[in-house]
């Protein structure tokens, strides 16, 4: 009589393809999916009911910056608690390794934590200590620009000169070496913002031999926003490396409405390249707080401030008026600072999340300490909001945007599909009332209607709380990226 460990009975498989939901029952084997069908006669030790319920792959968020936090919270319920099963770290130009650190943290890797956790001058140390960790979830990385600027460089308000970037590449050679999935930039930053085109290319390079990928917050995501997209385009073109566009919008009062422009950009770029793109389902962005970016006109709120601590929680305009000067001058003095900054058209990221080549990334930023709602709501919020409640697309395109397409973009073998034979990393969840309860109010509440999680085939969540089973693993770069 055939066995297996779980089997998941009479439940709706939505199998990350896109293709439509099935009946079915599936088994799973140690850590992989056994048989998926009827399975009459099976023995298992665990059976589950799935009657009413959705068995899709685990969620993959393309873009996190969990890097340190995943060591320090192996628990990883933010991420757990809403069906993810594998995080991509390393985004927006910074990542935890390589790095050296003499003197301050360049902003923004101050995102990821404090100085003394940077300790992985190597990406081998790195993928060791997560190793060592034991996350609850896969964890798979990219190598960050401005860790590599930081490394080789005595100052980051200037481009790299002929000398240091060679030694940046031979850094981000070795990583790709030991599993990096490629490399990421935040040109937009001021600690990248100086670095020339060229600069990136040279260092972009390498990563086809690899079969590696480039994804990069934009140097620009407001009123420049087409022309930084044409040069990621350009050094995704030279380098021949497929680009994955981190969080796409168009952010700034004065550039709402401009989604259409944006993606006919975006599918001008398709039809020559490889290239795609992620979004988080919200209509504000959060990072550290940039000047540039101070506005009157919306509503900013501070998140964290090294020099006004207690000024966390109140917005930017409040805060002006208790010191009575303009926002300027009070965002000047919060500084180093985390916002919030209430600057997307609706109707704008609406657009961009539709698009089919856009992937789910919550951007979540898991060390602060009031932190956006997309840290704890983003999957359960696209399946819930966006997909049931506002029909923006259906559940089985809102779960392949979270599984078989970024398995694919990010070469993860046998992940983000259920098939025979894959990785048994799996989310079990109730459609009628998967929620996000995050909000910008509480943003630390854990969703709703997700009622199990398999990670590697060990049950790993179930009614709303870790398992404390922990049965993550490092994913270093496998297949060649390919075409979506
Ligand atoms: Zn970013
Ligand atoms: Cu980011």
């Amino acid at each position: 009589m055939p066995h297996c460990n779980t089997l998941i009975r009479n439940v709706t498989v939505i199998d990350g393809s896109g293709s439509e939901p099935q009946g079915a029952n599936v088994a799973i084997v140690e850590d992989r999916i056994g048989e998926i069908g009827k399975l009459d006669g099976y023995t298992a030790e665990h059976i589950v009911d799935g009657s009413g319920k959705v068995l899709a792959p685990g969620f993959i968020d393309v873009h996190t910056h969990d890097d340190l936090y995943l060591i320090r919270n192996p628990e990883m319920l933010p991420k757990l608690s809403q069906g993810v099963t594998t995080v991509i770290v390393g985004n927006c130009g910074i990542s935890a390794a390589p790095v050296q650190l003499s003197g301050e943290l360049p902003d923004p890797m101050n995102l990821l934590g404090e100085a003394n956790a940077f300790c992985f001058p190597s990406f081998a140390g790195y993928v060791a200590a997560v190793n060592e960790a034991r996350p609850a979830v896969n964890v798979a990385a990219l190598v960050g620009h401005t860790s590599l600027r930081n490394n080789h460089m005595d100052r980051l308000d200037r481009a790299a000169n002929p000398s240091e970037i060679p030694r940046m590449r031979v850094r981000l050679q070795e990583s790709l070496d030991q599993g990096a999935l490629g490399l990421s930039s935040g040109l937009a930053y001021l600690s990248a913002n100086s670095a020339s085109t060229e600069e990136v290319m040279a260092l972009a390079e390498p990563l086809a031999k690899a079969g590696a990928i480039y994804t990069t917050h934009l140097r620009s995501e407001t009123d420049t926003v087409l022309d930084a997209m044409d040069e990621a385009f350009r050094i995704g073109l030279r380098a021949k490396v497929p680009v994955v566009i981190s969080h796409l919008k168009c952010a700034g009062l004065d550039n709402w409405g401009r989604a259409g422009e944006v993606l006919q950009s975006l599918d001008k770029a398709i039809s020559r390249q490889d290239v795609g793109c992620d979004c988080y389902p919200y209509a504000a962005s959060s990072s550290t707080l940039d000047l540039r970016q101070v506005d009157d006109r919306i509503t900013i709120t501070i998140t964290w401030s090294n020099q006004h601590p207690e000024m966390a929680g109140q917005t930017l305009s409040q805060i002006a008026h208790t010191w009575d000067v303009s926002q300027i001058e009070a965002a000047r003095r919060l500084q180093p600072a985390g916002a919030i900054y209430h600057s997307i058209s609706e109707d704008d990221m609406r657009s961009i999340l539709r698009h089919p080549t856009t992937m789910i990334g919550s951007d979540g930023l898991p060390n602060d300490p009031l932190p956006h709602p997309r840290l704890w709501g983003t999957f359960p919020r696209v399946l819930g909001y966006y997909s049931r409640d506002q029909g923006l697309f259906s559940i089985s395109e809102a779960i392949r945007k979270m599984t078989g397409l970024p398995a694919q973009r990010f070469g993860l073998t046998r992940r983000g599909l259920i098939r025979e034979g894959y990785n048994a990393d799996l989310v079990l969840f109730d459609p009628e009332r998967v929620r996000d309860a995050a909000t910008f109010d509480y943003p630390t509440r854990a969703s709703q209607g997700i009622d199990a999680v398999w990670v590697n085939g060990m049950l790993s969540y179930r009614n709303q709380a870790s398992t404390g089973q922990r049965a993550g693993r490092f994913l270093p770069r496998q297949a060649p990226v390919s075409k979506s």
